[in-house]
C-alpha cells in the first residue's frame, strides 16, 4: 500500500458488500446478523478510505431488488441504517461527507430527515465523499434521468439533439462525480447487479472470492488497491 503512488489510488472506488448472509449461516446465526457485522466492518472500511486520500466511495447498502429479501432481514437493514444517521455528527467531524442516492422517497420521514440533517451538516466536510446507496439500481437511476430530461425537452427547455453524455450525467445522483474507477466485491460473485451501471463503464473489477464482507478489513482494500495500481487502463484506446 504505501509503494502506491497518489496517482495510481483510484479516485471513485465502489463496494458491493457481498456475502453477509453466508457468514452468518456458517456461524449458525440468522442472515441479518451478518448485515450487523457487515455495518461495522463498513465503518471501518469508510475511514480507512477516508485516511488513505480517497476522495469518492459509493456503497451499496440497499438495492431496488432488495426488497424480495424477508421482513426481519429488511427491518435490521434500515435500522442499521438509521443507527448510522444518528451517529451522524461523528462522521461529520472526521471530515467525510455523506451522501444518499437512490429512490429515497419510499422512506418514512423520520429516517428523511435524519438524511437531510447529515447531508446538511457533512456538506462543508472537505474530506472523503461517501454515496450510501439506498433504495437504489442502477436501471431505475437510468430510467429517472430519462424522465427528468424528457421532462425538460417537453417543456422546451432542451433541444433533444443537445442531449449527450454529460447532459445524461448530469441528471444521475452522481451529478459532479467521476465516474467508478475500481468496483470491489467480495465473496465470490463476479458480477455488477445493477450497481452504477453508467458510472462503471470503464470501472476496473476487483472480485475476492476467499473473503466474505464481514471479515474484510483494511489490508483486503489494500491488496483491492494493489491490483489496481498494476492494471493498464486504456479507455479504448490502444
Ligand atoms: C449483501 O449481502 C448485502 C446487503 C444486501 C446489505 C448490506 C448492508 C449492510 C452491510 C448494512 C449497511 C449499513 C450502513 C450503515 C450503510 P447478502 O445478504 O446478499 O449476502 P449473501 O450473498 O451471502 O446472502
Amino acid at each position: 500500500m504505501e509503494n502506491i503512488s497518489k496517482n495510481k489510488l483510484p479516485k471513485h472506488i465502489g463496494i458491493i458488500m457481498d456475502g453477509n448472509g453466508r457468514w452468518a449461516k456458517k456461524r449458525g446465526m440468522p442472515r441479518y446478523a451478518g448485515h450487523t457485522k457487515g455495518a461495522r466492518v463498513f465503518r471501518k472500511i469508510i475511514r480507512h478510505c477516508n485516511k488513505i486520500g480517497i476522495q469518492y466511495v459509493t456503497v451499496f447498502a440497499f438495492s431496488t431488488e432488495n426488497w424480495k429479501r424477508g421482513p426481519k432481514e429488511i427491518s435490521v437493514i434500515l435500522k442499521l441504517l438509521s443507527d448510522y444517521l444518528d451517529e451522524a455528527e461523528k462522521y461529520a467531524k472526521e471530515n467525510i461527507v455523506t451522501r444518499f442516492i437512490g429512490d429515497c422517497s419510499v422512506f418514512g420521514q423520520k429516517i428523511l430527515d435524519k438524511m437531510a440533517h447529515l447531508e446538511k451538516l457533512s456538506s462543508t466536510s472537505t474530506g472523503l465523499i461517501l454515496n450510501i446507496a439506498v433504495n437504489y439500481g442502477g436501471r431505475a437511476e437510468l430510467v429517472n434521468a430519462v424522465r427528468l430530461i424528457t421532462d425538460s425537452a417537453v417543456k422546451g427547455e432542451l433541444d433533444v439533439s443537445g442531449i449527450d453524455e454529460s447532459v445524461i450525467e448530469s441528471h444521475l445522483y452522481t451529478v459532479d462525480q467521476p465516474p467508478v474507477d475500481l468496483v470491489i466485491r467480495p465473496s465470490g460473485e463476479h458480477r455488477l447487479s445493477n450497481f452504477m451501471i453508467w458510472q462503471c463503464a470503464y470501472a476496473e473489477y476487483v472480485f475476492m472470492d476467499d473473503i466474505l464482507w464481514p471479515d474484510f478489513n483494511e489490508n483486503h482494500l489494500n491488496a483491492a488497491l494493489e491490483e489496481y495500481s498494476r492494471r493498464n487502463r486504456r479507455f479504448g484506446a490502444e
